[in-house]
């Protein structure tokens, strides 16, 4: 951490009174947010300059929502208003927001069935808890999992690379991705409800088995509860993201489903059905979006220690998605 981020993030203590900073370090495990833990009037809170894809509404949002979780017993964050009220910091640098930092530890990926079953039966009671929640959420900056626009916005841009030198590596990806996932596409008529939209094993904390923080709720929007499980599954229950023989690992979506169904409000038959289907499309959506990435080099992050440029990164992400969503099971 430079000296210069860390008098922005004591500047930023100072606006929400937190009392005398001692202790500042950079988080690294979350790839949104610039995350601070921070030591201040003798508590730990957590310090996150905002990505700019989210703005002030989503900010609201979250805060509502930790609030009711909290309220009905799910461990979310406590987000700490500035002093006008509101649950965010405006400064040159961005939006800022603080939380109450959470014990225990996040795992990078899932470590065992047991810690899929817990996190599991969190999401669950995430689910239950959310469709009882008596507000309207402030539309955000971007809606999620608009697969069908994801798809058709892909097409556009494969199209302006189509004389390009990039295009020959990827054409049997070009070819044949978008149709399958337009097919893959859910029937209209599921129900909708608030969802997490981002459920990623890193978004939990956990002392033991036990879950002690359901974190990240930028991306809360109203969804099918199917987005949310089929992004869980994939991202649990695969190996790494870029893993050339990723696979799917049935046991572990045993195990994070069994959770979830022990906390959650039943799911009606079709759409208990279309778990399956469900998953493999959301990781079908993030291989496309690997795919046009792959081209345009501008929105996911990449490694420079383990690839030559961004594209080779994103193409061999894109084929690991492919690869995973070939081994999920119809029926989960
Ligand atoms: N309230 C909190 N208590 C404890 N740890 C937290 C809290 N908020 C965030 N973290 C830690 O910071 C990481 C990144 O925060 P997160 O809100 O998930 O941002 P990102 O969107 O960048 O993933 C989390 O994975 C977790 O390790
Ligand atoms: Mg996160």
């Amino acid at each position: 951490m430079s000296a210069l981020q860390g008098e922005v993030v004591e500047r930023v203590c100072g606006h929400f009174r937190l009392g005398e900073v001692t202790a500042v370090t950079r988080n690294r495990v979350g790839l949104i947010h610039a995350t601070f833990e921070v030591e201040a009037g003798g508590e730990a809170w957590i310090v996150q300059r905002i990505h700019p894809v989210f703005g002030e509404a989503e900010m609201e949002n979250v805060a509502m929502a930790t609030r009711f979780l909290r309220e009905h017993g799910v461990p979310a964050p406590e987000v700490v208003p500035a002093p006008d009220g509101k649950p965010f910091y405006r400064e040159p640098s961005g939006l800022w927001r603080v939380t109450k930092r959470l014990p225990g530890r996040s795992f990078p990926t899932v470590p065992s069935a047991g810690i899929a079953e817990a996190a599991g039966a969190m999401l669950g009671r995430f689910h239950r808890v959310m469709a009882r929640f008596p507000q309207n959420l402030r539309p955000g900056k971007r809606r999620l999992h608009d697969t069908a626009a994801i798809v058709a916005e892909a097409r556009e841009v494969f199209e302006r690379y189509r004389e390009t030198p990039k295009f020959p590596p990827v054409a049997d990806l070009v070819a044949t991705l978008p149709d399958r996932i337009e097919r893959l596409l859910l029937p209209g008529g599921f129900s909708v409800q608030i969802v997490h939209g981002d459920p990623k094993i890193s978004n939990f904390l956990f002392e033991e088995e036990e879950v002690t923080g359901l974190l990240d709720l930028d991306a809360i929007s109203t969804h099918t509860l199917l987005v949310d499980l089929g992004d869980a599954l994939r991202s649990w229950c695969g190996t790494h993201e870029d893993d050339p023989r990723n696979r799917f690992d049935p046991g572990l979506a045993d195990a994070a489903l069994r959770g979830w169904r022990a906390t959650a409000l039943p799911l009606p038959p079709e759409e208990q059905r279309a778990i399956g289907r469900a998953t493999r499309l959301i990781t079908l959506e993030l291989a496309v979006r690997f795919l046009r990435d792959y081209f345009e080099e501008r929105y996911f992050a990449w490694d420079p220690a383990r690839y030559p440029d961004a594209a080779a990164h994103h193409l061999a992400r894109a084929r690991s998605m492919v690869h995973l969503a070939d081994s999920i099971p119809d029926d989960l």
